[in-house]
């Protein structure tokens, strides 16, 4: 058993969050961290809402709210959003809390002690025409790196380097098209190539183990050859006060630098919450836990360079030495897990244009575990995927519908129309022998797959032992066995088939939650295979706000194994557990799209 931190990328709090955001990180995170635990891990699941930076103050100011206003009502949204999609977060928080500020000031500190930071004086763009700052992500220019024209002043999206506004080809404003004006400002900056042996040392031994996508690490790896300095301060007056410039109401923490740090809050936070105020040790200072960063391809660079690099200088290990802060010698990422783009109908996601389908929206229409499965069976696991209605529909009715419910459904309508509870059996054939011994054996394959985020292939083997299920239904035929004589055979097969779906029904949990617990019931259980999370609203400690948590008790978790049935268990007539989709809905919610890019 092993402490395993399931960390998952902050949603920025600007707006609802829409299904390619949780495609790319929130269900697989989900799946992977309800599988640890069936296997016996000690999991501890974090991540919050992210609430500082530009994006917030823009959307603050076109919604005429406070920068906090807006956030407070977005991560309302985001945490409902999230709980009914499932994710079993041990805290899902948000980067306005006291202790969150306490803590990345005591990484500034300690990073600034230990010598890795440095003040320089840069160019920073003034808007000629308002005279305030324009943030890098609102400048838009030429890529001097590969030649895109559409390069942001932070990132280029279409090489993935970072960039600095300066850095740019014919810059310009993304508000008001103007060219900005650059001034001279004091800010400090993160010694990267201070850290630079050490984050390559690590990155080594990290592809030494096989077990990172290799794009993640080539990438992470190439994003080392031109490191420098990077900027850890912004002219922003929303976000974390910098220590030592207290009294600087225009100066901040940059949203990067505070937001991975989260990962660190929100355990501390767990911590204190649990009444154990230690207990995040076991995942940080503990040589032996592993950690596992789940995220968007266009966060790599944060998680797999600035936050180990804050980590290492934390610690004191980069190339000036030091010592550790309070919080000790804190562990870097065992593993970045990143995932592909997502788009929707061929097209990048836009909430100007109305291409966009919100996780509420689309929860108020669909069954959970239908967008769960969609998710899980055609995301952005490996590649870009596209999200359409019709494979939408197409999924669900077509494999969730027609093999997984049919094999739940005609099971349990036999079972409780012949016999009314689980039945017992009598000898085992070798053909029933092989269907259970087909799917036993699918525990360590797909736990195996789980386990090193394959989520698709793992969800793949799975379905592939329902059609086995099914095969062996139409090939033992036990609807035709009718007769008296053949009742005892009638109760081995239906005995048989109650374990195949209790087994498999195992093997879905992390895939598909409540149906689990639909299913689990069905057969008579008590309905609480997949521990669910909930909302929590809890009082920041320090400030007195109160604010919305997602956490849940996830311990009674069923071991990752077969789970024998109960012969005389009560099996009553079912109703489908997945519901058919009817085509109509494709042309329906494309012209709800083109309507609200209309609108
Ligand atoms: N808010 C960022 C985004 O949506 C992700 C931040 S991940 C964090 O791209 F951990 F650094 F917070
Ligand atoms: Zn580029």
């Amino acid at each position: 058993m092993s402490s395993i931190l399931s960390a998952v990328a902050w949603p920025y709090a600007n707006g609802p969050r829409h299904i390619g955001h949780v495609a790319g990180f929130g269900v697989p995170s989900d799946i992977f961290s309800r599988y640890m635990r069936m296997a016996g891990h000690d999991v501890l699941m974090v991540s919050g809402t992210d609430e500082h930076g530009t994006p917030i103050l823009v959307a603050a100011e076109a919604a005429g709210l406070t920068p906090q206003e807006l956030a407070d009502t977005n991560n309302a949204i985001i945490v409902e959003d999230l709980t009914r999609l499932g994710l079993s977060y041990d805290l899902f928080t948000r980067t306005t809390t006291a202790n969150h500020y306490e803590v990345a000031q005591e990484m500034f500190r300690t990073v600034r002690d230990n010598g890795y930071l440095v003040q320089q004086y840069t160019l920073s763009a003034i808007s000629p025409s308002t005279g305030r700052t324009l943030p890098d992500r609102y400048i838009e220019g030429t890529c001097p790196i590969c030649g895109y024209e559409s390069a942001r002043g932070d990132q280029c999206d279409y090489c993935g380097n970072q960039l600095d506004p300066t850095d740019l080809v014919n810059p310009r404003s993304r508000i008001n098209g103007e060219t900005p004006r650059f001034v001279e400002t004091n800010h400090w900056f993160l010694d990267l190539p201070a850290l630079a042996d050490q984050l390559s040392e690590w990155l080594d031994g990290r592809e030494a183990t096989g077990t990172w996508r290799p794009n993640v690490i080539k990438f992470s790896q190439h994003i080392l050859e031109e490191i420098k300095p990077r900027a850890i301060t912004r002219d922003i007056d929303w976000g974390i006060p910098v220590p030592g410039w207290e009294d600087d109401p225009g100066k901040r923490l940059y949203v990067w630098f505070d937001a991975v740090i989260g990962y660190l809050s929100a355990s501390i936070e767990w911590a204190r919450r649990c009444g154990d105020p230690e207990a995040w040790r076991r995942w940080w200072n503990d040589p032996d836990a592993r950690s596992y960063y789940f995220m968007g391809k266009d966060n790599i660079v944060f998680h797999s360079q600035i936050w180990p690099a804050e980590l290492l200088a934390y610690n004191g290990q980069g190339l000036r030495g030091g010592e550790p802060g309070k919080f000790g010698v804190l562990n870097l990422p065992t593993e970045v897990v990143s995932s592909e783009f997502m788009t929707m109908e061929g097209a990048k996601f836009s909430s100007s244009r109305g291409i966009v389908i919100y996780i509420g929206d689309m929860l108020s229409r669909y069954q959970v575990d239908a967008v769960r499965y969609f998710i899980a069976a055609a995301g952005p696991e490996n590649q870009d995927s596209d999200f359409t209605w019709a494979e939408f529909v197409r999924r669900t009715n077509g494999e969730l519908v027609a093999a997984w419910g049919n094999l739940v459904n005609r099971t349990a309508a036999m079972v409780a129309k012949s016999f009314g509870e689980v039945p017992a059996r009598g000898p085992l054939t070798v053909r029933d022998e092989k269907l259970r011994d087909d799917v036993v054996a699918g525990f360590d394959v797909v736990g195996h797959l789980i386990a090193q985020q394959r989520f698709r292939a793992a969800l793949g083997e799975t379905m592939r032992l329902v059609g086995e299920a099914n095969k062996y239904v139409a090939e033992t035929e036990p609807f035709k066995l009718k007769a008296p004589e053949q009742r005892e055979r009638l109760g081995t097969v239906l005995h048989t088939l109650c374990q195949a779906v209790s087994n498999l029904n195992v093997m879905f949990a992390p895939f598909l939650p409540h149906s689990a617990n639909t299913i689990d019931a069905m057969f008579g259980g008590d309905g609480a295979l997949a521990p669910l999370p909930r909302i929590e609203h809890v009082v920041d400690p320090v400030n007195g706000n109160t604010y919305p948590v997602i956490t849940g008790d996830y311990s009674a978790v069923p071991a990752w194994g077969p789970r024998p049935v109960t012969v005389g268990a009560p099996v009553a007539k079912p109703t489908p557990v997945f519901t058919k989709l009817d085509e109509a809905i494709v042309d329906e919610e494309i012209a709800r799209m083109t309507a609200r890019g209309q609108a």
